[in-house]
């Protein structure tokens, strides 16, 4: 029989027991709450308007709220009660959320996070998700200077997400292997399911909105075309597959290989994608399992951010495919 092993059990056992992992483990812990809360909710989705009144409110009286601002303040809310946390970015809020209760004196922790990842999927039941990447503070004394939360994606000490999917799930790395645990909603435990979680080296999926290419630079069009011949870099076809929540996409692709692509276009020189919220954890996540990420000129962990809000175009999956799309646009 193989051993049963919760999120936490997981995390203090994996790594050296010191004051650090213990840190992490408790940050976890807090993501792992609000998971839980999250995904309570996103599985009840269809029934708000059923139970609401008037759509205003809901059987209990309380404003229906957008499941992605429901998220944001889920996250914040459990986040703000560790003393380890100083700060959190949000996709859902304009500027950092800065903590400044006293028991947050000593908090050396920043958390970026996009709490409702594919937006757009939950009126049709589609896989949504929450994405997070945790940097520790690099400057001394209480201040948080801007360098700390605007750390290239190579010093980030843990990132991961969540998918509320047929079954919720928690993938999570702290740099080395990288982890997947599985909600059972009726003992409310994510247990490890999917332990060093490695692409596989067939790449057989390319994963695109292939309704922008005629926005796309030529040299790329043209490469996404060739990608449905035996031109290929796997030598043969690739299929295509594309959900538009991107935990979703990455999550099918990290299982069964392939790469995904967000491209720049004439509209939009950064893409869509946010650097902080989206494109770093995904690069720090698909580093631990083999792969690679780029924005098409560099790898994504090597990037400074300069902007919380930041975009920029991602090209991510199996290394040798993200290459080949990296060196035909690098300038
Ligand atoms: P969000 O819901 O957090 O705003 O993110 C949506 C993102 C991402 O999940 C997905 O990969 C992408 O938008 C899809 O965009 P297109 O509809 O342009 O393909
Ligand atoms: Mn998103
Ligand atoms: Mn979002």
């Amino acid at each position: 029989m193989p051993p049963i092993t919760n999120l936490t059990d997981h995390l203090l056992k994996a790594h050296v027991f010191n004051q650090r992992s213990r840190e992490l483990a408790e940050i976890l812990n807090q993501i792992m709450i609000s998971a839980k809360i999250v995904s309570h909710k996103t599985n009840r989705a269809g029934l708000t308007d059923i139970l609401g009144a008037a759509g205003k409110t809901n059987v209990q009286d309380e404003e229906v709220q957008k499941l992605d601002e429901y998220a944001h303040d889920i996250f914040v809310r459990l986040l703000k009660q560790s003393p380890y946390i100083k700060a959190v970015g949000s996709e859902e809020e304009p500027d950092l959320i800065v903590f400044n209760e006293d028991y947050h004196d000593q908090a050396e922790y920043i958390m970026h996070m996009d709490p409702l990842d594919g937006s757009s999927n939950i009126d049709v039941n589609v896989s949504v998700g929450t994405i997070f990447l945790i940097y520790r503070k690099q400057s001394f004394g209480q201040n948080l200077e801007k360098s700390d939360y605007l750390q290239p994606g190579k010093n980030a000490v843990c990132a991961g997400y969540v998918l509320y999917g047929s079954s919720t799930m928690l993938v999570y790395s702290t740099g080395q292997g990288m982890h997947g645990f599985t909600l059972d909603p009726n003992i409310g435990e994510f247990l490890l399911s999917h332990e060093d979680m490695t692409l596989p080296e067939a790449s057989n999926i390319y994963s695109v909105n292939e309704s922008y290419q005629p926005k796309w630079d030529q040299a790329l069009a043209d490469h996404v075309s060739q990608m449905k011949t035996d031109q290929d870099i796997s030598g043969k076809p690739k299929t295509a597959r594309y959900i538009g929540s991107l935990v979703a996409d990455f999550h099918r692709n990290l299982l069964k290989g392939g790469i995904f692509l967000y491209p720049a276009d004439k509209k939009h020189p950064n893409g869509k994608l946010r650097l902080l919220y989206e494109g770093i954890p995904f690069a720090f996540l698909i580093k631990a399992a083999g792969g690679y990420a780029s924005d098409g000129q560099q790898d994504v962990l090597e990037i400074v951010p300069t902007e919380l809000h930041q975009r920029a175009p991602l090209f991510i999956g199996n290394k040798p495919d993200v290459k080949l799309v990296e060196k035909l646009l690098k300038k």
